[in-house]
Parts: C-alpha cells; sequence; structure tokens
C-alpha cells in the first residue's frame, strides 16, 4: 500500500494522507541552521548544534506521536482545523504534503477554505520562512482567524528537559510591531549573545508569548483556549514556557486569497552590542533578517534560489535509464539522503534525539563517500576536522561534537576500525578531486596544535595502529567494537545500566576482528596507492607487505569453511563459525573481505557469497547474522541483547546490504548484485508502506529481519551510513563509474535486462557524457571510446583542460 507517490519532475515525494504509519520528515536547511519537519507539521529547528542551540521544543517518546511543532490553525466558524492535520486532527476535505529538496509544502482544504504552506531555510540565512496562503473558495465572504504557534526550547534541549527548578524561572520574551514580532531572549541577559524570533509580515490582532496562557492548564495544543476563544490573550511570558502565536483576523471575499509570511530566525549580536537600551535586546540584526523576507517576491525568489543549488548539485552525477526507480533515487533521493547525513551525522533525527551523539569518526568518515562528488571543499575541511580528532597512536575519539570539534570524552576511543575509515574518507577525496595537498596539511593530534602532523602522516598512524595491534590468529585487534558497535568482545557487563560501548577495557589482547582484517586489506592497499602518489614508493611496499600478512590471515584464521569467520572472542572462540549455537555467519566478514578482494582468487569469495544468499537472504534483504541469539552472551555484549530480528541481533542491517552487492560486483555477478539492491531501496518497496512503515523516499538503518515479529518493518530512517554505501553501491559498482586517481573508470556490472543507459558525470572540473551500450552482458567492458578514440582498459584518463569528454562504452 502507498500514501503518496513520487513526482520525479518536481523532485518531490507526495504524501496524499496525514495518516502514514510513521511521520514522514523532511530536513530544511544546508549550512548551519536546521529544521526537521514531518508530513504533520511537527519537528524542531536549531542553529548549528541539535544539543546546545535548539530553538523550538519537540516532545520525543511523548504521545501522540510526533507531538510539537510549527502549527498553524484556522479558526472558521465553529472549525477548528490545522493545514497539516495536526495537533488538531480535524477531518480535512483534502491534504497534501509535499517534500522537496529542502523545502516542504502542504495544501489542504476545509469547507471550502483552502490553505497552502511553503516552509524552507533560504540559502544564506538563518531562518526557517513558511508562506500561508489562504483562499475562499466559497460563494460568499468568509471570516477566518489564522493562529501561528511555536513553542521556544530555552537553548540547551538536555538541559530544557531536566532541569525544571530552573527552567520554569528563566524564560523572557520581548514583543514590538504590536505583536507582530516576538523575541525569544531567555538567558540573554547572562551570557548568550543569540536571540530567536519569530515574526509575521502583517499587522496582527493578538499575540500570545506564554503557553499556559494560549492553551489553557492543562490543555494541549490539540485544543487551546485561545484559538477556541478565537482570540489571544496578550500575555507575557515571565518564567515557565515562552511561546510565540499571531493572531491575524482574515475577511475573505469569494475567491479571494491573502498571504502571510512568518520567519522563525537566529540571530547574534556582538558582545559590545547586545542592548539597545537596558533590558532591551538590539534588534538590528532581527529587523533586517524581517525586512527581507517581508514579501512574496523576496521568499519567492529565495525558494528559486534553493531549488537552483539542489539542481546544480544533482547534475554532478545524473542517469538517465529505463528503469525509472534506479533513476529517482540516483538522481534524486539517494543523493539528498547523502547530504543530509552530511549535515546531521548521527545527530538530530526522529530516532535521534539531538541530545546524545555529536558526529561519530567512523560515520562520519563513511557519509563523505556519499557526497564528496557533490561539495568536495566541505568534504575537505571535515577530513580535517576528524582528523583533529585523532590520538598520536593512530587511535581516535569515537565521537566529537560538531560546535566545538573536540573530541567526546564520554566515550573515548577504542573502537578500532576508526582509524582505517580515515584513510577510506581521504582516498575517496583524493580520487574524486586530485587534490594531493591535503595530504601536506598540518592536523593537530587531540586539537593540539603542538603535536601536529601532516594529514599524511595521520594515515600513516591510522595505517599502523592496525599493522601494530593484532591477536593470536594475526587478525586485528577489535577494541570496544568495530564497525557492529554491538560487537563487545571485551566488554562482560553484567548489571543493566552499564553502557556496552563503555564498560570493560578498552582494549584487549585477543579478541580480534576480520571484519577489520577485510578493511585493511581494503584501505591499506588505497593507503599504499598514496604513498606511490607522493613518492614514496619503500613506504607502500611496506603497507603491501603488512596487508599480505593479514590477507593470508583473513583466509586461514579466517575462513571457517564455507564462509568467513566473524571475529575470535576474549576467549580466542570463533564468533561467526558453523561451531557458534547461535551466531553462525555474520554479513560483515562476507561483504567487506570480497569487496576487499579476500579469496576471490582462492574461491573462498564465491562460496561466501554462496553461504549469504543461503543463510541470510529474505525478501526484504539480507540478514545481519543466523541463527538470531535467543539468549544473552556475556562474551558478546549488546549484540545479543536486542530481542531476535531487530537491530544487530538479526535485523536487516541496510548499511551492510550494498556491501554484499559490492561484493557480487566483483565477482561479476550483475543480477544478484542488482538484486540485493532492489531489496532494500526504497523507491522499490514504496508499495508495501504498510509494512515497512518509515518514509518511501530514503534508507532506514535497519528493516526488522524474519525472526521478528514486525517482518519487513523499517526504523531509524534517515541518518544511516546506508545512504552513503548503497549511493557508492550503485554509482561505482553497478552503474560502474568509480573515480580513481588517473580518471574516472568505467565498469559496470548490471543485471541482464537492464537496457542502455547514459550518464552524465561531473569530475574535476569536466563533464563526461557516458553511454553505456549493454548488449544483454552483466559485467566486462569490450570496447571504450573516447572523444571519438578508442582506449585500452577501463580508464578514461584525466586531461587537465579538457572539459567534455563523450564516453561510449560496450559491454559483452
Ligand atoms: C545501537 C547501535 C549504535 C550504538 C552506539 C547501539 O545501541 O544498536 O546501532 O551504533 O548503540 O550508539
Ligand atoms: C550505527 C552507528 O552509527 C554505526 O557507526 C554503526 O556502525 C552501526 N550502528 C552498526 O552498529
Amino acid at each position: 500500500m502507498k500514501y503518496g507517490y513520487f513526482d520525479d519532475n518536481a523532485l518531490e515525494y507526495v504524501i496524499t494522507t496525514p495518516k502514514t504509519p510513521l511521520p514522514w520528515i523532511n530536513y530544511l536547511g544546508n549550512k548551519e541552521f536546521f529544521s526537521l519537519i514531518s508530513n504533520t507539521c511537527g519537528g524542531y529547528t536549531f542553529y548549528k548544534d541539535a544539543k546546545l542551540l535548539r530553538l523550538t521544543r519537540y516532545r520525543y517518546n511523548n504521545v501522540p506521536y510526533d507531538n510539537n511543532g510549527k502549527y498553524f490553525y484556522i479558526k472558521d466558524g465553529d472549525t477548528i482545523w490545522n493545514p497539516g492535520w495536526q495537533p488538531v486532527k480535524t477531518a480535512l476535505d483534502s491534504y497534501e504534503c509535499r517534500h522537496g529538496l529542502g523545502y516542504s509544502t502542504w495544501k489542504s482544504s476545509k469547507n471550502d477554505v483552502q490553505a497552502e504552506v511553503l516552509t524552507f531555510v533560504p540559502m544564506d540565512d538563518n531562518c526557517e520562512v513558511s508562506k500561508v496562503t489562504l483562499t475562499n473558495n466559497r460563494a460568499s465572504a468568509a471570516k477566518l482567524t489564522l493562529f501561528s504557534y511555536v513553542e521556544w526550547c530555552l537553548w540547551n534541549a538536555d538541559d530544557d528537559m531536566k532541569n525544571f527548578q530552573r527552567n520554569l524561572s528563566t524564560g523572557e520574551v520581548e514583543v514590538t510591531d504590536g505583536g507582530s514580532v516576538i523575541y525569544h531572549k531567555t538567558e540573554y541577559r547572562e551570557r548568550r549573545n543569540h536571540y530567536a524570533i519569530y515574526g509575521v509580515n502583517s499587522k496582527v490582532d493578538g499575540f500570545d508569548t506564554s503557553r499556559d496562557a494560549f492553551l489553557g492548564a492543562y490543555n494541549g495544543p490539540d485544543s487551546p483556549d485561545a484559538v477556541k476563544a478565537g482570540k489571544c490573550t496578550g500575555e507575557l511570558a515571565s518564567g515557565w514556557s515562552p511561546i510565540a502565536s499571531h493572531q491575524i483576523n482574515v475577511s475573505l471575499n469569494p475567491g479571494e486569497s491573502k498571504t502571510f509570511i512568518f520567519t522563525l530566525g537566529y540571530i547574534e549580536n556582538p558582545e559590545d552590542a547586545k542592548w539597545e537600551a537596558p533590558g532591551v535586546v538590539n534588534k538590528e540584526r532581527a529587523k533586517a533578517m524581517l525586512s527581507k523576507y517581508d514579501n512574496e517576491a523576496s521568499v519567492d525568489s529565495a525558494l528559486t534560489e534553493l531549488k537552483d543549488y539542489w539542481k546544480e548539485l544533482l547534475s554532478n552525477y545524473h542517469i538517465s535509464s529505463s528503469n525509472e526507480k534506479v533513476d529517482r533515487m540516483v538522481n534524486i533521493w539517494n543523493q539528498y539522503q547523502c547530504m543530509v547525513t552530511f549535515n546531521m551525522s548521527r545527530s538530530a533525527s526522529y530516532y535521534e534525539s539531538g541530545i546524545g551523539r555529536g558526529m561519530g569518526f567512523r560515520d562520519s568518515c563513511q557519509d563523505l563517500l556519499g557526497f564528496v562528488h557533490l561539495i568536495p571543499d566541505r568534504a575537505r575541511q571535515r577530513i580535517i576536522d576528524i582528523a583533529s580528532t585523532q590520538f598520536q597512536d593512530g587511535s581516535a575519539y569515537h565521537q566529537y561534537q560538531p560546535l566545538t570539534k573536540k573530541g567526546n570524552s564520554d566515550i573515548g576511543s577504542g573502537f578500532n576500525d576508526d582509524p582505517l575509515w580515515l584513510i577510506a574518507g581521504t582516498s575517496a577525496y583524493i580520487r574524486e578531486t586530485g587534490d594531493l595537498s591535503i595530504l601536506e596539511e598540518m592536523v593537530p593530534f587531540d586539537n593540539d596544535m603542538s603535536v601536529a602532523k601532516t594529514l599524511m602522516g595521520h594515515l600513516q598512524c591510522s595505517f599502523n595502529f592496525t599493522a601494530t595491534h593484532k591477536g593470536p590468529h594475526g587478525l586485528p585487534l577489535i577494541g570496544r567494537a568495530d564497525w557492529n558497535d554491538c560487537l563487545n568482545l571485551n566488554c562482560f557487563s553484567e548489571h543493566p545500566g552499564e553502557s556496552f560501548q563503555t564498560f570493560g577495557p578498552s582494549e584487549g589482547p585477543v579478541a580480534e576482528s576480520v571484519f577489520i582484517a577485510g578493511m585493511f586489506v581494503k584501505y591499506g592497499e588505497e593507503y599504499a596507492q598514496l604513498c606511490e602518489l607522493t613518492g614514496d614508493d619503500a613506504e607502500a611496499a611496506r603497507a603491501r607487505e603488512e596487508v599480505k600478512k593479514v590477507y593470508d590471515a583473513a583466509c586461514t584464521a579466517g575462513w571457517d569453511g564455507e564462509w568467513f569467520v566473524r571475529a575470535y572472542d576474549a576467549n580466542s572462540n570463533k564468533v561467526g563459525s558453523k561451531e557458534c549455537e547461535e551466531g553462525q555467519i555474520y554479513i560483515e566478514p562476507q561483504g567487506f573481505c570480497v569487496l576487499a578482494g579476500i579469496g576471490v582468487e582462492e574461491g573462498l569469495a564465491e562460496k561466501a557469497l554462496k553461504s549469504v544468499e543461503e543463510r541470510l537472504d529474505t525478501k526484504y534483504g539480507v540478514m545481519i547474522l543466523q541463527p538470531a541469539y535467543t539468549k544473552y552472551h556475556l562474551e558478546l555484549g549488546e549484540v545479543s541483547s536486542y530481542p531476535p530480528g531487530y537491530k544487530e541481533n538479526a535485523g536487516i542491517f541496510c548499511h551492510n546490504n550494498p556491501w554484499i552487492s559490492i561484493a557480487e560486483t566483483v565477482l561479476g555477478h550483475g543480477n544478484r548484485a542488482f538484486e540485493v539492491y532492489k531489496k532494500t531501496c526504497p523507491a522499490y518497496i514504496e508499495d508495501i508502506s504498510e509494512i515497512h512503515c518509515t518514509e518511501p523516499y530514503v534508507y532506514s538503518q535497519m528493516v526488522a529481519g524474519k525472526d521478528a515479529k514486525f517482518f519487513g518493518q523499517g526504523k531509524n530512517s534517515w541518518l544511516t551510513g546506508t545512504a552513503a554505501w548503497t549511493f557508492v553501491n550503485i554509482s561505482q559498482y553497478i552503474l560502474g563509474v568509480y573515480p580513481t586517481h588517473k580518471g574516472l573508470s568505467i565498469n559496470p556490472c548490471v543485471p541482464e535486462d537492464f537496457g542502455d543507459f547514459t550518464i552524465t558525470r561531473k569530475y574535476r572540473g569536466a563533464t563526461y557524457n557516458i553511454k553505456v551500450k549493454q548488449n544483454g552482458a552483466q559485467k566486462g567492458i569490450t570496447k571504450l571510446t573516447v572523444n571519438g578514440r578508442e582506449v585500452s582498459g577501463n580508464i578514461i584518463p584525466y586531461e587537465d583542460g579538457i572539459k567534455e569528454y563523450n564516453v561510449e562504452a560496450q559491454l559483452g
């Protein structure tokens, strides 16, 4: 069942009922000011950091779902309704929500009154603009009252929901222009240099700034007293819970429309210009912001600018094929999700509260793989930021705060896959841009410039960390965990409340990871290539020797007979082996070892992927392990804590499905690679939205596995490494346009019936028009011509100065 449809020409997903199985959200904002917004107008806004600078309140873990947002109420006689249906939930005569790239719209009607709402964050301002148009489609005049409503968060979202003894007394506001502009200035009197505003570009007939006055005691936003009475109270908040609401009485003749523009903004003032008079905030910047968006023409042109920005970005990789669903994911939604994960990391979604994790070291490096072709400059900065949180021995803080860019000592280090992801991200950046100068940048360790090294020096530390932290089988030590945060082989936690991620020693001399072995082989080779490019052949040779040792260990101690072992635990027992009672086979080493090339020549890779197909595959995707753990294993940690079928305990972890798909392309299995791709691909499962539940335009982190009651149900949509990895899979391996140091390589691996396709790819300042003739083959280029000349091999040699490459590739 579907709850909407894709409008590919408009680059939008159109939701046709507010009653989606879960809130279906969108992200607004591109640089520093962001909002999450659901199809029923729920969500919240923050500046830079979802924990420390949150403008509006949201209630996670509340009932009903999706409680609190930016609401507009329309009072029409005795009927009160919202264009987004929530919070009043009056049945609407029509409803349509469109989520576009960085903006959302609603078009709804009730009793022949139509409301259209457009909400977006302009490119270069720290505000969210909402344009609200009311139209009277009746034969008679309509007298309506429009109310806006936002509830302020007292900035630190964590403190805001805990520290009531203080917070209920700190709230302060100012109001100007008869109520048209409401200033939220809590804590501005002391250490803050910022306040928030909510203004409308018209005269108002009333306002409210106190939540209790507007809603009435014991009421929720679904039945505000002020709206029911048709009149705001004009109360000035003092402590308790400040809000902002405007009341506008609107008379409309038959056929008449009126438009109002609301601006929710963040304003920062210099320390010496905070006040215009004692206790009165300096409003100069607020006024400038409000006047910029006080007319429809400038709002429309800001929206056009935003749309143009996206069109330009997405033109960096564009496919046209006979597979509509592939085209829409590649050209629009997958790239969009990659940008959102770049901006948010894992901080703020409907599953991540914005107050927990900051930026993940491993997560951010992987996200980079998906957006580096979109915004290489920002990728460059991101790499430096991430590397600055590394320690001198190559290990790294597992997370850092976006506002301070400092490593987060609550979680610390000890996740032994982390160092190698830095090589992955840096290599992807250089293959994309050719910018070797980044390797010469001086980068601090743990943010301490006195112990800086070049970025190349950091990569060497990363490489050496793994090379020097190996266990009894010559495989890399796992530490607290590797990619699978829940495989905690040194943890041994016996008491509830202990964090699986930080309990126990951060290092263990025995427990080893075959997954990290796969990473070391893949990224060790990428490191060696960087060494060669910078003229250090000796280091490249040394690196390859180290890689060879781990390759061999993976093929021997890491091999179980039919598939790769997952790990060795702290007692040197196998994890993910036929010897185990539960958890006999895990997805990660099968995917990563094979994509790294391990066991391809030896015939192990074929066997490993066959085993995956036989033991882990389901109709909704490939599960992370089987059989699911039915009891808690002290020696394995969190992985066995989840009920069977959920999350890391036999869920379908979408993030590593692309590894399997990529691995299949390495073996030339185009049919199977694409089958794996389709199973978790949002556009392909749109039809089962009632089972899948999460948004049909983005990936979720996890889909419940076959052991779970709700097999096929998605959770944790949006902020997941799945976005980057599926984009890498489809764009670089299945469609086969892969950036190498020498230029783009063309080596598609597609299903037999895929058909011919054309890709436009912008790369190092040139445009590549690539036409692929498939001839029913899955893999293997038989002829490649570039600007009319035939070239041998798969790589289009990059030459400075050539701005256009017309490429024809023949398969089969
Ligand atoms: C989750 C993982 C997550 C980890 C770290 C675990 O509970 O299952 O997916 O990476 O916490 O926050
Ligand atoms: C989510 C985390 O963000 C990611 O870093 C991790 O690899 C997966 N969970 C698997 O545990």
